[in-house]
């Protein structure tokens, strides 16, 4: 399958280009890897309808990237095993030629027994076969831990090594350190590193732990806080030592990341972009949840990280329309709700930036500037939607003096992805109930320039 359904052909809120399940509730991407060329994403799905429960991990594949297909569902819970009321998240890895998911099983009323289960595939990433049994059961030394969950998995010179997100009761959260032979016994190590419960919360879900440069960086999604961290670092002796530490899309709709490397040696990460509509409007809408645009993850010269779009996105570019010294004002030539931005800017002394959605009489619009007073980049959201309303979305970016300013955004519908100088991202939603909220303008004030400014339309990865 590879097509929306058509139910959804006049909703103008559902994306159409950041990935999503045919119908119902996603949550966070599971498994991604690169296999024999093609890319799979899993995700956590429910097949019930566009609210969460029920976790199954829907599956899809892609040649390029971009394009994707819809395959059959890769894990439903199966009754009296470990995963009997949920498939939780995880991760894929290639065991000598052998397709294999780890992931959390749950059990209970309140999913509080948390397992890590593994399942095998014996046709191409096709259909799975579970091991019965968890391969890694329960916490370690009887801890009574706020949660166990999400193990991510790879491959060091000595043996297979996961990390198992968690907390340490009367603590802050971390990930529990394991190496096996076999990816079936598991020796518990010790916590890679515990953090600060005033920073980064008491229960770290869906981490990932890699090399990037000569360095090592740990992203999870610490809760209570519901945002995602990451941390740059070194790792020795079963421990990291983190040196940098920052977040990801602060206070957006980015949650629970996934990693993976390809075969070119990218760090690819995507994320599960959240609604910020009530739940009934979900339900009602049918479908919940889209995964961020495929990103690549480096380490910049300064030692910070650096996040861009893949290049392959540009496939989707249509229509192109370039601009350069250009005055501010709202543009005749260019309209759309599915359009790739990319604007450089010479700040000056107040705002600069751009607007999107915006209705011909100006009753919905949604700006997007960066405030060297505040030293921000805002989402306004505040004239967004008449009937949808959200807020203002403030996240701190210091933009180092003599420097411009490149806002590239993703706007797909009601997503709005935003990438600052390669190296923030703010990701948010917007609702605009008007059918011609669709105009696009540029500001530039306190001697602000704009430098250039390339909108192109962009196509469905949908065929
Ligand atoms: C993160 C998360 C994971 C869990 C999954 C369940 O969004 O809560 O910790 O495995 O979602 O759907």
């Amino acid at each position: 399958m590879t097509s929306q359904p058509d139910r959804f052909a006049n909703d103008s809120q559902r994306p159409i280009y950041h990935f999503m399940p045919p119908a119902n509730w996603m949550n966070d991407p599971n498994g991604v890897i690169q296999w024999q060329g093609q890319y799979h994403l899993f995700y956590q799905y429910n097949p019930n309808g566009a609210f969460w429960g029920t976790m199954h991990w829907g599956h899809a594949i892609s040649d390029d990237l971009v394009h994707w297909r819809h395959l059959p569902i890769a894990l439903a819970p199966t009754p009296d095993g470990p995963d009997a009321t949920g498939c939780f998240s995880g991760c894929a890895v290639n065991n000598n030629g052998v397709p294999t998911l780890i992931y959390t099983g749950v059990t209970g009323k309140t999913y509080e027994i948390q397992a890590q289960c593994l399942a095998t595939s014996a046709d191409g990433l096709l259909t799975w076969q579970k091991r019965e049994e968890a391969v890694i059961p329960t916490p370690p030394n009887g801890m009574n831990t706020p949660g166990f969950r999400d193990p991510y998995v790879w491959r060091e010179a000595d043996g297979w090594y996961a990390i198992v997100g968690s907390g340490i009761p009367g603590s802050g959260g971390t990930v529990f350190l394991y190496r096996s032979p076999d990816l079936i016994e598991w020796e518990y190590l010790n916590p890679l590193l515990v953090g600060d419960p005033a920073v980064t919360g008491t229960m770290w879900e869906c981490p990932n732990f890699f090399a990037l440069g000569d360095k090592h960086v740990l992203i999870m999604s610490p809760l209570p806080l519901r945002e995602v961290h990451y941390m740059i670092g070194s790792y020795a002796n079963h421990q990291f030592t983190p040196e940098i530490v920052g977040k990801l899309d602060t206070r957006g709709i980015l949650y629970a990341p996934l990693t993976t490397l390809d075969e070119q040696g990218r760090r690819l990460m995507w994320g599960w972009f959240t609604e910020e509509r009530s739940v009934d409007l979900q339900v009602s809408a049918g479908w919940s949840g889209a995964q961020s645009v495929p990103r690549v993850l480096s380490l910049l010269p300064d030692g910070n990280l650096g996040i861009e779009p893949v290049p392959e996105v540009h496939a989707l570019r249509g229509q192109h329309h370039h601009f350069a010294d250009l005055g501010a004002g709202i543009l005749d030539s260019v309209r759309g709700d599915a359009l790739e931005i990319i604007a450089e800017f010479e700040p000056g002394a107040e705002k600069c930036g751009l607007t999107v959605r915006r209705s011909s009489n100006g009753e919905e619009q949604t700006h997007i500037y960066y405030d060297p007073q505040k030293r921000q980049v805002v989402v306004d959201r505040r004239q967004s939607s008449a009937d949808t309303p959200v807020d203002l979305l403030e996240v701190p970016f210091d933009l180092r003096d003599g420097k411009s300013l490149k806002l590239h955004i993703f706007l797909d519908r009601s997503v709005v992805e935003i990438f600052v100088n390669g190296r923030a991202t703010i990701a948010s939603r917007i609702y605009p109930s008007r059918g011609d909220s669709l105009g696009v303008g540029v500001f530039a004030e306190g001697g602000a320039k704009i430098k250039t400014l390339d909108v192109w339309e962009m196509a469905s990865i949908w065929e």
